[in-house]
């Protein structure tokens, strides 16, 4: 048996969990779905699901993962003896990894594709930044993601190299990756609120983000809440289970939690400042949807002085930050073979990846070719997003709270929260959490979408 790989230190650990958790999550979805679902009012309730619900969970996992040292299935298995059923939830996990990853590389191979499109518009002036109207920039970008192979080719170019990263390990794959993307990340990001906020006008857009109107919530936006504070965190499907069997004993958990979770929220707030007093200024439409930093963006960068710079860096920060979140996505999927089926790392990154990419590609015609193929009122994409995100995340955490609160002796998992940090009533706190308030709170806004629903 080879040694377990494990994390460097402490900081590039938080870096590679909050690289996981920083995504297309925080830059594309958050602002398009808060702005779909009532701004400020929308943001209270996630950040309500980030602390009671996120914070607790992205611990267990870490703690899971840690104490068994395993992939999500194995962790199950280990923790709960090799003839109980657990292990499904761990395999529910997998199966919701491989799923999210595979849309989630359309749009992270859109983002690509527009880093490129703005830098070479920026250095040769090509068509991208005479985009005046919002029409001209929405048939761009239909065009785009319509056409039967391009967006193929990039989402196939995306894959490549996030499998190319996972298949070299956690030392040289994932933790070089995120230790030098992560501050490139939040360089960029500063450079853009300061350029949003200054504008002139910019002050609609920061109203829209902190004045809630709670008009707008019901059964249902309080679900997607909850689902995007899963999503959001890389919670409920493992990748923290797996994240965390790359630890030592001497981490402390609570604490690197602690900092994911602050920097993810305060990624995807930024993200919002970033984007709204921009998109208010030069007059763009704020519930657009997930189009919005697609298709209004680019006129909203065009209208600034130095906009092709500032596009460039913009979609360069969202194909990093997706980047940094796939691997996650992959490594969850690729340590289940290595550990669980004894494949070599290589070859479980290259199969898995190979056959996540066939998965993408109905989702990627869906924008185009096969856009009228309809399951539930929903095209594939869509479904694939809305099931993964609102059900099976939001499922597999309720899954985990109930191992661990229930299944996972109380004195093990208090122990394991223990080592590393000191604090026991921070530890019970964080047990009865696990143990009541989070079984209660899914089940309740389960129900509650249930009966809204009929
Ligand atoms: N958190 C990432 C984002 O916001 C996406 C992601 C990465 C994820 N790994 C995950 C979501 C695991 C759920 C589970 O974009």
């Amino acid at each position: 048996m080879k040694r377990r790989e494990h994390w460097g230190s402490s900081l590039l650990f938080v870096m590679a969990a909050a690289g996981s958790a920083v995504g297309l999550g925080n830059i594309w979805k958050y602002p398009y779905i808060a702005g779909q679902n009532g701004g400020a009012a929308f943001t209270l309730i996630y950040i309500f699901w980030v602390v009671v619900i996120g914070l607790p969970l992205i611990i267990a996992e870490l703690l899971v993962g840690r104490a068994s040292q395993k992939d999500a299935v194995g962790a199950y298995k280990k923790l709960s003896g090799p003839n109980s059923p657990w292990w499904l939830a761990g395999a529910l996990g997998v199966l919701t990894g491989f799923l999210i990853l595979s849309f989630y590389s359309i749009i992270a191979g859109w983002a690509v594709a527009y880093t490129f499109k703005t830098v070479s518009a920026f250095l040769f002036s090509g068509d991208f930044l005479a985009l005046q109207t919002a029409e001209e920039s929405e048939a761009i970008f239909i065009k785009f993601s319509g056409h039967p192979i391009y967006p193929v080719v990039w989402h196939g170019l995306f894959m490549v190299i996030c499998i190319y990263i996972v298949s070299r390990g956690i030392k040289s794959g994932l933790e070089a990756c995120n230790k030098i993307l992560m501050p490139i990340l939040a360089g960029i990001l500063a450079l853009l609120v300061v350029r949003s906020v200054t504008l002139p006008g910019a002050m609609e857009g920061i109203e829209f983000l902190w004045y809630p109107d709670f008009s707008k919530i019901n059964e249902e936006s309080i679900l997607i809440a909850l689902g995007q504070a899963s999503f959001t965190l890389s919670i409920g499907m493992g990748a923290m289970i797996t994240y965390g069997s790359y630890l030592g004993r001497s981490e402390n958990v609570p604490k690197s939690a602690f900092w994911t979770a602050s920097t993810d929220t305060l990624i995807a707030l930024l993200a919002g400042l970033a984007i709204f007093p921009a998109v208010f200024a030069l007059g763009g439409e704020p519930t657009a949807g997930p189009s919005l930093i697609f298709v209004t963006l680019p006129v909203v960068f065009n209208h600034m002085p130095l906009g092709g710079f500032f596009g460039a860096c913009f979609f360069a920060f969202l194909s990093i930050a997706a980047l940094t979140s796939a691997i996650s996505l992959l490594e969850t999927v690729t340590a289940y073979f290595v550990d669980e089926k004894e494949w070599s790392r290589k070859k479980a990154a290259w199969i898995m990846g190979g056959i996540i990419f066939l998965l993408g590609v109905p989702c990627c015609l869906s924008y185009g070719p096969i856009q009228d193929f309809k399951i539930f009122g929903k095209n594939f994409f869509d479904l694939l997003d809305y099931l993964t995100t609102n059900i099976f995340l939001p499922f597999g955490g309720l899954l985990l709270s109930i191992f661990v609160g229930w299944f996972w002796r109380r004195r093990l998992a208090t122990e394991a929260f223990l080592t590393g940090s000191k604090s026991a009533r921070l530890a019970s706190l964080w047990f009865i959490c696990i143990r009541y308030v989070i079984p209660i709170l899914v089940i309740v806004v389960f129900i509650a979408k249930l009966l809204g629903k009929g």
